[in-house]
């Protein structure tokens, strides 16, 4: 019972404590901006002040799956900072290893221009369904998402940075020089840049580091009867179940049948093709 902090005052200390934790972690923010000129740090207290913030409304946000409402700024507002052109990649790096390469001619468009959401100091936002955090400190949401795919939406935002497009910086994730252009093969190896390598290295090339290497040492076409891995694409859960899997479904909304097709011929050639041992 004499224990100091069971007092009325040693509680208030330790919740003002509490609060006082609470509030700092959320005040201490940063994003980190990799540009032409060097290193830049922005805290979300400040870009909440920005003169370009606003509140917006986002109709049917991906990750929360409603209508919402955030503090934030135009992403053009930091891809200036940083001196992104439209032919640069706007690397995306999230606290929880995915890491999307977003083409610098979309980042950049005016019609359905992103924005950076940033959540407030002391008022985080809703956890996620099956997750163990929210999408702060940092979010990009396209309140006119018309041709936005939903790996498009990075949260958990620690860092931007300007890069040369993934088919330049990983060779190794190009198909043979024989394949012809516009073949199916081809077309997948786009499906591919934009709705998985956010979350998986192929040939080692990437970033990511959320699901598995999908194509070394093995490939999932290698290991997976072909119907099985189609579903698995297209629902997970419906294949294997367990509480924190992390691989999201893509339904005909985000790839369509044709589309699947092509991620699925671009994977099998990648596995004849595999010649390199990258290192793991
Ligand atoms: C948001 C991250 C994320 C994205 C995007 C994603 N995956 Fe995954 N994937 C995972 C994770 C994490 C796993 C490991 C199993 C799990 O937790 O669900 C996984 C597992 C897999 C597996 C099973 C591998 C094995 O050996 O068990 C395959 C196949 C796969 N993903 C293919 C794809 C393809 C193809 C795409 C693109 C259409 C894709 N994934 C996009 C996160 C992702």
């Amino acid at each position: 019972m004499n224990r100091p902090g069971s007092t009325a005052r040693g509680w208030r200390v330790a919740l003002v404590a509490a609060w006082m934790a609470v509030v700092g972690q959320a005040h201490a923010a940063i994003i980190e901006l990799n540009g032409r000129q060097g290193q830049i740090r922005l805290d979300s207290a400040e870009l909440e002040r920005h003169s370009e913030a606003r509140d917006i409304e986002v109709s049917d946000d991906i990750s929360y799956r409603r209508d919402m409402r955030y503090r934030a700024v135009p992403l053009a507002v930091l891809l200036q900072r940083m001196g992104l052109t439209p032919e640069d990649t706007l690397e995306v790096v999230a606290l929880d290893g995915f890491v999307a390469q977003l083409p610098g001619a979309l980042v950049l468009r005016r019609e359905g221009q992103p924005w950076l959401a940033i959540e407030p100091a002391g008022n985080p936002w809703p956890i996620l369904t099956g997750k163990a955090a929210g999408t702060g400190p940092f979010y990009i949401v396209w309140p006119d998402a018309a041709g936005v795919k939903n790996e498009q939406w990075p949260y958990a935002v620690a860092k931007l940075n300007l890069r040369d497009a993934p088919a330049l910086r990983w060779p190794q994730l190009t198909p043979a020089a024989n394949v012809p252009e516009g073949s199916a093969i081809r077309r997948g190896k786009e499906q591919f840049m934009v709705h998985c390598l956010a979350c998986h290295r192929l040939n080692g090339g990437g970033e990511a580091q959320l699901g598995p290497d999908l194509n070394w040492p093995m490939s999932p076409v290698e290991y997976f009867q072909p119907q099985a891995l189609r579903q698995l694409i297209r629902s997970p859960s419906s294949v294997r179940h367990w509480p924190s899997q992390g691989m999201p479904a893509f339904g005909q909304d985000q790839i369509s049948d044709v589309q699947l097709d092509d991620l699925l011929a671009y994977l099998g050639h990648m596995a004849r093709e595999r010649k390199i041992q990258p290192q793991p």
